[in-house]
């Protein structure tokens, strides 16, 4: 048995990737350490806590001492790292908390990983999970490949840009054998719904004002957070050492074209007259230092690991949807306390 580590597990693409590890790896103990900020939830892995192979640590990446002491302990050979700070609007606000876990947290792992298996990394592998918005913002062509500069915007994008860049100097300056992705904006069950997609089915539900960002022009890459996780598997398993890849849907979508298209699938789901939704869109102040638009070729991932989405947008988005209209105790439950002193402060 092999001793696993997944960090930020409770989140929203972590619960996904920890449930997969523990349904298809008998052979792994999985370790989930997630310190249960506002963004993680023990509901979203309810399923699997029970299982034998896998256990829940509750912790924070920034405490030094405690990731030493669970490296000590648990001898990880395998780390994937998830857990981060990971809201731009929330990273405008509150730059520090972002430099905190995303930079910190990411070193401290780095640390006890290198402290534990200096003399001897052969197997061992640290996977570091990071973003296209490293890259920046494109112009209306192109697209982002694994040797596009890195050009950070906002905080957010910048701590990840500097906890990617740790990853890879650990890897030059003491041979720490890593990967590392960068993926578009994933959707699916289990988003917390401050981000685009589960903030609209929410808002849409509940008749409340869609809040679009400027001209809703702005053109994001959208993946099935499922097929994320597929992905994070084989390049955890089969990505080369010292190698990045970058992750992506082959799936543009503007801003306000997404946001049309959720309308109306929520309407011919919830039975509302066509076009009802639609009328509840309101723009709004845009986002500080917005990029204009991200795409990602993921042709390297394709050809060397023979990796593709495997459903549609059209797909994804009714099992999201459905998932939501199924799970309306996990949104309540979400959306109550903290949550809507946060939406004032944000929209209002
Ligand atoms: N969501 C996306 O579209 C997307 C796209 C590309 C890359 N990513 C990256 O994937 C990773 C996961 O993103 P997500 O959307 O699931 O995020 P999320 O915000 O849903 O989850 C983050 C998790 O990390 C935990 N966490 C936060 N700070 C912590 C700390 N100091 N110590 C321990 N745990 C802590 C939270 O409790 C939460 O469970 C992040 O690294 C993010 O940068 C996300």
């Amino acid at each position: 048995m092999k001793n696993i580590l997944i960090t930020g597990g409770a989140g929203f693409i972590g619960s996904h990737v920890v449930r997969r590890f523990v349904k298809n790896y008998p052979n792994y103990n999985i370790y989930n350490l997630d310190a249960l900020t506002y963004a993680g939830n023990l509901e979203n892995i309810k399923d699997i806590q029970n299982e034998s192979n896998y256990t829940f640590l509750k912790g924070d990446i920034v405490d030094e001492t405690y990731i030493n002491e669970i490296f000590e302990k648990y001898q990880f050979e395998g780390v994937l790292h998830l857990a981060a700070e990971s809201h731009v609007d929330r990273s405008i606000t509150d730059p520090l908390a972002f430099v905190k876990t995303n930079i910190i947290g990411t070193v401290n792992l780095l640390n006890a990983f290198k402290k534990i298996w200096k003399d001897n990394f052969d197997g061992k592998r640290f996977y570091h999970i990071s973003t296209d918005e490293v890259y920046g913002s494109l112009g209306e062509t192109g697209l982002f490949t694994e040797t596009t500069s890195y050009d950070p915007n906002s905080p957010y994008s910048a701590s990840k840009a500097s906890s990617d860049h740790f990853v890879r100097a650990y890897g030059e300056t003491y041979g720490l054998p890593y990967v590392l992705t960068n993926c578009s904006n994933n959707y699916g069950p289990f988003h917390f719904p401050e981000k685009l997609i589960p903030l609209f089915i929410n808002n849409i539900i509940n008749k409340k004002p869609l809040p679009v960002y400027g001209d809703g022009n702005y053109t994001r890459d959208w993946l099935f957070v499922k097929d994320h996780a597929v992905a994070i598997d084989l390049v955890f398993h089969q990505g080369k050492n010292h190698e990045t890849y970058n992750i992506g849907g082959f799936n543009e979508w503007k801003n306000i074209d997404l946001v049309r298209l959720l309308c109306q699938k929520m309407d011919e789901k919830l039975g509302r007259k066509e076009g009802e939704s639609e009328q509840l869109i309101t723009f709004v102040k845009d986002r500080p230092g917005h990029d204009l638009r991200y795409a990602i070729d993921a042709s390297k991932i394709n050809k060397e690991l023979g990796w593709m989405p495997s459903v549609t947008f059209e797909e994804g988005l009714q099992e999201t949807i459905n998932w939501y209209l199924d799970n309306t105790e996990w949104l309540n439950n979400v959306t109550s306390g903290e949550y809507s002193k946060y939406y004032e402060k944000q929209y209002q």
